[in-house]
């Protein structure tokens, strides 16, 4: 990190930049953006840019403008914006003389932190300091205070203007059908913007907690509405706070409750609630906080850095909105749901929050009748999840890319359609949840019958293979994006045995235990008719074992296409995907090189499905064909070079994906973060480094520390137990709270113990 520089002071840790430079202004709006899982608002400056992109994001709403377009996450009305005038000038960062500048992240808080000192010529050097954050304590509130001071000592006038601009479009498409504007008791200005199937809004309120205010008047723009407010300063100093309330037609609240909970928010001031914030915060720190003795403090920031952003994206109220590719910090990806979800996020929130990381198991059974949808469309049983979800289970991939800018023609996008394996994916995620979680009324509520579906699906993608005498599954796109339309990847083949296997285990599971519980599901599903020829799946299927070499084939084709020559160009640029600059989309399927990760992902998932030289023999040879063109892959290259104990590898890759975010590239997270990467830091470190797997009953501890760390701390609920874990190169100690009659089995170096209470490990 260049740019991006960290701090610590007391409790606070800061990243931040120190030089105003426009051109990574799309990036750090992304990376600094405020979220709290309801909302997420874009680290734009309160003052204009010329090159900006504002953004206001609400868990869940989401439109589709017109026919043909996407349903996607909408920019919300944007209340970011200040204007500020001194003496009658107005200030603009371009064109003022900006003497220093600072903008700030305190990860801890969330707390944002813009200092800007003006110099005005003749009316002296002034600072300007912008702060605000997205309340955790209070979901619907964003709280930002602006401080105008003079450092020469001499007062002078100042104006502010803001309020809430309803202009806000997603790159120029507007959602907002109607959109009304109005100001209640000479105070809250407020707008409500009608979508097709929902309302935002954004209730507003302004106070002068210092200096006199001379002035206050309110305007209504079309979509817009704004209060000036002239004030005298006091004492040299002008602080200004802005309460914003926003919410969705459905979360049921009622003007007068708006009213009164801005009001009293507004009561208590910035610094009241920016304590409750940080109290709120702290309760999340102590359960998701990993401490490192050995790592430097950038690359503990960027640690950090990657939760904050987990918890600012996870929908910690409800189960009918998951978490996107781009979270709540920008347009990207439309504001969609990928598997990068359950593979990638999941993991940190299960051992962490198994209750909310439910809800994200549950938003995908409310999907379930948009996945049955979706398979009956394309010919299909079961249930076939979205490659791209919104709101529902329907699938939100568009069906074509934008359009060659030479040729004019669109090109078809096939993951929405191909890229099977999500929901394999989805039904993983449910029995880690279980596994860890021993939750009966979860598998009885929703996860058996997404398990169910999910196995009726793939049984009715197989098709049989005359010449192998085995099933087989076809024209598929696996994890890796740059092979398309193939057969049999390993990755969706072993994934689909997993999820039938699964499927007949609890079918087997209820008719031995709960014969009730299967009976009504049966009576629903109709399972009973199925289960021999998912049996008939699970044997039959094929699943590409490595062959003389040791290599398991990532399909039908991909061992006898020739490698990328010169890959090293590629792996090394700074401009993503240009391998594609120098060749079409046909002849890179037809090449032995990747996107991202693919049996490195396989692995990953299932550590303990190949003996060990065949993991590693694997986890090299692919990386020699990776060009690492999906955020996706670093991580999982670092988690899987760790387990290998190829440790400057998995540090080389560890530094990459810490930094995914917060690069140098002023180009990468313009239009948001990286979601399933800032999630993947947390299983590279957990899964990798520490070596921590958990499978059928088993606490399985394999650590492979870097050799600068000493140890490594952290928290993870096993079976519904928080565990301590402190994880040296010579020793592991786990400590829980006893538990009567129940213990942890755990495996680590070929031995076998109990936790019941404190487990002290020898490695040596
Ligand atoms: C990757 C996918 C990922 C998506 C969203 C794509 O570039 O290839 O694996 O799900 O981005 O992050």
């Amino acid at each position: 990190m260049i740019h991006y520089q960290t701090e610590r002071e007391k409790k606070r840790f800061w990243i931040g930049e120190k030089e105003f430079l426009p051109e990574y202004e799309l990036k750090t709006e992304s990376v600094f953006a405020q979220c709290n899982g309801y909302m997420g608002v874009r680290a734009a400056h309160p003052f204009s840019l010329i090159e900006e992109q504002r953004g206001m994001f609400l868990s869940g709403a989401f439109n589709k403008a017109y026919e043909g377009e996407v349903t996607e996450l909408v920019n919300c009305p944007d209340v970011t914006w200040f204007g500020l005038e001194i003496d009658g000038e107005k200030i603009y960062p371009e064109r003022s003389c900006l003497k220093s500048f600072e903008r700030k992240l305190d990860i801890f808080s969330g707390e944002l932190v813009i200092h800007y000192v003006f110099d005005l010529g003749e009316k002296g050097e002034v600072l300007v300091e912008n702060r605000r954050f997205a309340s955790m304590a209070q979901t619907n509130l964003f709280a930002q205070s602006l401080r105008v001071q003079f450092l020469d000592g001499r007062n002078r006038q100042v104006k502010i203007k803001t309020g809430i601009n309803g202009q806000m479009t997603n790159s120029g498409v507007s959602h907002f059908h109607t959109s009304t504007a109005r100001v209640y008791d000479k105070e809250i200005m407020e707008i409500r913007s009608e979508l097709e199937n929902g309302t935002v809004t954004e209730a507003v309120g302004c106070k002068v907690v210092c200096g006199v205010q001379e002035e206050k008047e309110f305007n209504l723009k079309r979509r817009g509405v704004y209060g000036t407010y002239a004030v005298t300063p006091e004492d040299k100093e002008v602080i200004f706070e802005k309460v914003t309330f926003a919410d969705q037609g459905e979360d049921g609240i009622t003007t007068e409750e708006r009213k009164l909970a801005l009001l009293a928010a507004l009561n208590k001031g910035y610094d009241v609630l920016l304590e409750e914030q940080q109290a709120k915060m702290k309760e999340f720190w102590d359960v998701t906080r990993v401490h490192v003795d050995g790592m430097s403090e950038a690359e503990e920031a960027a640690v950090c850095f990657a939760q904050y952003h987990i918890l600012g994206m996870t929908p910690w109220h409800t189960n009918e909105s998951s978490i996107a590719a781009k979270g709540l910090t920008g347009e990207g990806y439309k504001g969609h749901v990928f598997w990068d979800t359950e593979i990638f996020l999941f993991p940190m929130l299960l051992y962490g929050y198994p209750k909310e990381a439910k809800r994200l198991l549950e938003f995908r059974y409310r999907g379930l009748d948009g996945a049955r949808k979706k398979a009956k469309d394309y010919g299909f049983e079961g249930a076939m999840f979205p490659w791209e979800a919104a709101r529902t289970g329907e699938e939100e991939t568009p069906l074509y890319a934008a359009l060659n800018i030479h040729t004019g023609k669109a090109n078809k996008v096939w993951s929405g359609i191909k890229e099977y394996h999500v929901t394999a994916d989805i039904a993983y995620a449910v029995e880690q949840y279980y596994e860890s979680t021993g939750d009966d009324r979860f598998m009885e509520d929703c996860g058996y019958e997404i398990v169910f579906e999910a196995a009726r699906f793939w049984a009715s993608c197989a098709k049989w293979d005359e010449k192998r005498q085995k099933y087989g599954i076809y024209d598929v796109i696996g994890p890796d994006e740059y092979t398309e339309h193939v057969d049999n990847n390993a990755y969706t083949n072993y994934m689909a045995v997993y999820c039938v296997k699964m499927a007949l285990n609890y079918a087997d599971k209820l008719k031995a235990e709960n014969e009730e519980v299967f009976k009504s599901l049966n009576q629903k599903l109709k399972l009973e008719k199925d289960l021999q020829k998912w049996k008939d799946f699970q044997e039959k299927m094929y699943l590409p074992v490595p062959n003389e070499e040791g290599i398991i084939p990532q399909d039908d084709s991909f061992l006898s296409k020739p490698c990328l020559e010169n890959i090293e160009k590629y792996k090394e640029s700074q401009i993503k995907q240009s391998v594609l600059l120098d060749y079409s989309r046909e002849e890179v399927v037809n090449m032995q090189v990747l996107k991202q990760a693919d049996v490195v992902m396989l692995l990953n998932l299932f550590p303990k499905l190949f003996d060990e030289e065949t993991v590693r023999k694997n986890v090299l040879f692919y990386e020699n064909r990776t060009i690492h063109d999906s955020s996706l892959s670093y991580c999982a290259h670092a988690q899987a070079c760790a387990a290998i104990g190829a440790m400057d590898l998995a540090w080389e890759f560890f530094r990459k994906c810490l930094v995914v975010d917060i690069n140098e590239n002023p180009h990468d997270s313009t239009d948001g973060v990286h979601s399933a990467s800032l999630g993947g830091i947390w299983n590279c470190l957990i899964f990798g480094f520490a070596g921590v797997h958990y499978e059928k009953g088993v606490l399985y501890l394999t650590p492979n520390l870097p050799k600068q760390w000493k140890t490594m701390e952290f928290y993870m609920y096993i079976e519904g137990v928080k565990v301590h874990f402190t994880v040296g190169r010579e020793k592991i100690a786990l400590t829980c709270d006893k538990q009567e009659g129940r213990m942890i089995k755990v495996k680590a170096g070929n031995r076998e113990y109990m936790l019941e209470e404190h487990l002290d490990i020898s490695l040596a």
